[in-house]
């Protein structure tokens, strides 16, 4: 068997759309308050994609920093693989919209969804293609145009999520020299499926006047029930990602921006300190598949990766869906 090819991340970037929604802009939509939301979820503001934008433009952004701070140029990708869950179309791919927006001439392309886990499954896909010898560079996403599908109307969900795009270029090890990947994991129980659910618009209940009209294609959330879940599995997701490396080496654990309670209530259960962990849901709410992305591109610049050390990613999301890398900057 051929030898497994190390994988590293040679770049990464970021793109938050234009138009910022705070929470005062939603105690004027639904009755809430700025206080409870900050109370209940740590969201002060997200961003949402002005009319003209859909995912794959959010998508460019993100893949044109990656590919400039990894210096590797359109033509050498063999692959783009998008984690979403809004595209721009049902038909085709929004990974092959963008491969046509980069130039990208030689690569293939096709999206993935895991709901929030969309990155991290993204992810392991461009890892074990470049690991089993069948792509050098890979580019990888997580983006959202979540705003176009929110009713709100409904104040349990409209003010959590926001749109954004996170992007990294995966190579060979040996090659970029940083962000060794070492592990990997993905997990998934469908007997979940309707806790995080857009119901209309697939072949299940096919978008009808009348389906339009029930709002069968808005996310519907049982926050609670998933606010439990996320606990125990984002605190697993760590211990399982660190095992058997003392705490001191990992620089940082870079989770799903879901909640700022449930980060740190998952911590308080593993007793991890929470400077040890990167929190920017204040800025952007839940952007599902590009949270992690856009989070470690933002720790990166701000100096929170110490070089050498590890970093935990770990995500969870509809379906349901979970999965966790361990790197080594
Ligand atoms: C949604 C979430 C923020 C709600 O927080 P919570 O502390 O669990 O709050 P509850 O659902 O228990 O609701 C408490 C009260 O606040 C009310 N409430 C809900 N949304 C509100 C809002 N935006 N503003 C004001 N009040 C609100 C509820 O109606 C409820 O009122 P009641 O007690 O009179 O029934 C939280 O459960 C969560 O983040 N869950 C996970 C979200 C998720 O699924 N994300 C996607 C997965 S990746």
């Amino acid at each position: 068997m051929a030898q497994r090819v190390a994988v590293g991340i040679a770049g990464t970037g970021s793109y938050a759309p234009p138009v910022v929604m705070t929470n005062h802009d939603f105690e004027k939509l639904v009755d809430t308050s700025d206080e409870w939301i900050v109370q209940r979820t740590g969201i002060k503001e997200r961003h949402f994609a002005e009319a003209s934008q859909a995912t794959s433009d959010l998508c460019l952004e993100a893949a044109r920093q990656a590919l400039d701070s990894a210096k590797v140029k359109p033509e050498e990708l063999d692959l783009i693989v998008v984690g979403t869950l809004t595209p721009d179309f049902l038909l085709p791919s929004c990974s092959a919209i963008l491969q046509s927006k980069l130039g990208a001439v030689n690569a293939g392309a096709f999206d993935v969804n895991a709901a929030c886990t969309g990155f991290l499954t993204a992810l392991h896909t461009g890892e074990s293609f470049i690991a089993a010898g069948r792509a050098r560079k890979v580019l990888v996403l997580g983006a959202e145009t979540l705003s176009r599908f929110l009713n709100m109307q409904d104040r349990a969900s409209c003010i959590l999520f926001g749109d954004g795009a996170g992007a990294m270029v995966l190579a060979p090890h040996a090659e970029c020299g940083r962000g060794e990947i070492l592990r990997s994991t993905l997990g998934a129980d469908g007997s979940g499926y309707e806790f995080i659910h857009m119901r209309g618009g697939g072949s299940r209940v096919p978008p009808t006047a009348e389906s339009v009209a029930r709002g069968d294609h808005f996310i519907t959330l049982r926050g609670r029930e998933v606010f439990r879940f996320a606990v125990l599995r984002m605190a697993e997701l760590i211990e399982k990602m660190a095992e058997g490396f003392p705490r001191d080496e990992v620089s940082l654990v870079v989770p799903h921006q879901v909640n700022a309670r449930i980060i740190e209530a998952a911590l308080e259960r593993l007793d991890w300190p929470m400077d040890k962990c990167f929190v920017n849901i204040d800025k952007y709410g839940n952007t599902s598949a590009a949270t992690v992305p856009m989070a470690f591109h933002e720790a990166l610049a701000q100096g929170r990766i110490e070089k050498g050390k590890l970093v935990v990613f770990c995500a969870f999301g509809a379906g349901l869906t979970w999965g966790g890398t361990l790197l080594r900057w």
